[in-house]
């Protein structure tokens, strides 16, 4: 049973260095989904009667993108999301540790899972690397509901064995041990992906992170994911803990850790050096520009970033970040370039959250863009969603303009719809499927 899907449709098709003139957009575009999967993309004219059996949705005047992909978060740090007064590491003490706890609980742990999922698709996210907890149970758990619907998850279990409360805490060998017992069980089975995922130099021993490099270097195609030169005093911490390591990247990397399926969070500050190495190793940024506001960390130098020939992805960092939206984590990373007089293009904006993630994180013949043999995964933007956007948005639409003015506008009744492998996850309440 084939779907035709119409509306104004735009995307990236290719990986490419210039996103502003690379996009390619069709005015009442239609996209024809089999299994799951996008067969065809033209004006939706062409499609309508070569297919008619198809069923068809009718999305005419909303912007229709690939589904959004969130680099960095934590599902467990949901319920904490907006929580005042510290900074990184007082906010793990005081917030964070005690509420990763609650994950010991399964059954607690799926419900929160369920209702993260939810919040994903209501803010058009389609893809998510996200960390779980310490407990294995809380990586498995996510990687069963995101089964359910055939989602794109990229996860994985926590490993700290120091500097965090006894009862957060696993080991160098029980970390490696459920860590390649979740790889063996979820990497690749169906659309999950796995991520091994020290959450920071100063949580794990010299043991443990060993372990944890040679479990990359026994599955190449695994992801790491792990926190980088966020903020000043848990860089001056690293310093010292590690007074052999020149930098805190050499840290990672004398563990065999950067690598291209690694993803580092934040990277605020870091030398010539580093940016060096995440260059040569063509290791991956997690841009995370509300959780560096929220949490006062500091301001992402996009442009050292781009000179250095460093790959950027855009990221919410619930619950450091302040929201699950990567419309609004754009218009964020505009303000943070803003204040080093730097413009961000929206159509790079995008890019950076669709088919620029997919290429770094080397998935982008799956999700990221409409090319034929992608899954339909796309989120529906609706540009009239209330009364100032249909004032601001109006007649001609240029698209860069509409996502722009989304990208501060945005509210949940933004996204009209949002799709996984050809199905609706959400749709806006009065609004037909
Ligand atoms: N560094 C170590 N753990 C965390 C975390 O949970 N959130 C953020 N933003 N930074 C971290
Ligand atoms: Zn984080």
């Amino acid at each position: 049973m084939a779907t035709l899907i119409k509306g104004n449709i735009l995307h990236f098709p290719n990986t490419t260095q210039s996103p502003q003139n690379d996009a390619q957009y069709i005015v009442d575009g239609g996209m024809l989904i089999e299994n799951g999967k996008v067969v065809k993309l033209d004006t939706y004219a062409s499609l309508v009667d070569k297919y008619p059996d198809a069923e068809r949705h009718d999305y005419s005047g909303k912007l229709i993108v690939p589904g959004f992909i969130d680099t960095h978060l934590h599902f467990p740090q949901t319920e904490m999301i907006a929580r005042f007064g510290e900074q990184l590491l007082d906010w793990l003490n005081r917030y964070t540790f005690p509420t990763e706890r609650k994950f010991e609980d399964p059954v607690y742990a799926e419900a929160i899972a369920h209702f993260f999922l939810n919040q994903l698709w209501q803010n058009g996210t389609t893809t998510c690397m996200a960390y779980a907890t310490v407990h294995k149970s809380s990586a498995e758990t996510l990687f069963k509901l995101a089964s359910e619907v055939d989602m794109h998850m990229i996860t994985g279990k926590v490993c700290m064995d120091r500097h965090c409360p006894d009862w957060l805490q696993d080991t160098a060998e029980s970390a490696y041990e459920d860590s390649a017992e979740l790889i063996a069980k979820w990497h690749k089975k169906g659309r999950n992906k796995y991520a091994i995922t020290p959450r920071f130099a100063p949580t794990s021993t010299h043991q443990q992170m060993q372990k944890l490099g040679d479990l990359m270097q026994a599955h190449p195609d695994v992801y790491m994911q792990t926190h980088l030169s966020e903020n000043k005093d848990e860089v001056a911490w690293v310093k010292s803990l590690f007074p052999n390591s020149k930098n805190y990247l050499n840290v990672y990397d004398s563990y065999g850790m950067v690598t291209d399926k690694a993803v580092f969070g934040h990277c605020i500050y870091l030398d010539d050096d580093s940016w060096r190495t995440m260059a040569d190793k063509n290791a991956i940024v997690a841009f995370c520009p509300r959780s560096n506001l929220f949490l006062g960390s500091g301001l992402y130098q996009f442009d050292k970033a781009q000179a250095m020939g460093v790959q950027t992805t855009l990221a919410t960092d619930v619950a450091g970040g302040d929201s699950f939206s990567m419309l609004k984590a754009m218009g964020e990373a505009y303000k943070v370039c803003q204040l080093q007089k730097i413009n961000l293009d929206p159509l790079h904006g995008l890019y950076l959250m669709t088919q620029g993630a997919a290429h770094a994180l080397g998935v982008e013949t799956e999700v990221g863009n409409f090319n034929t043999g992608s899954y339909a995964d796309f989120t529906v933007l609706d540009p009239h969603f209330n009364d100032l956007s249909r004032l601001r948005i109006n007649e001609p639409r240029d698209p860069a303009d509409v996502l722009f003015a989304l990208s501060f506008l945005a509210e949940q009744n933004t996204i009209a719809s949002t799709w996984i492998a050809g199905k609706p996850v959400y749709s806006r309440t009065g609004d037909t499927k």
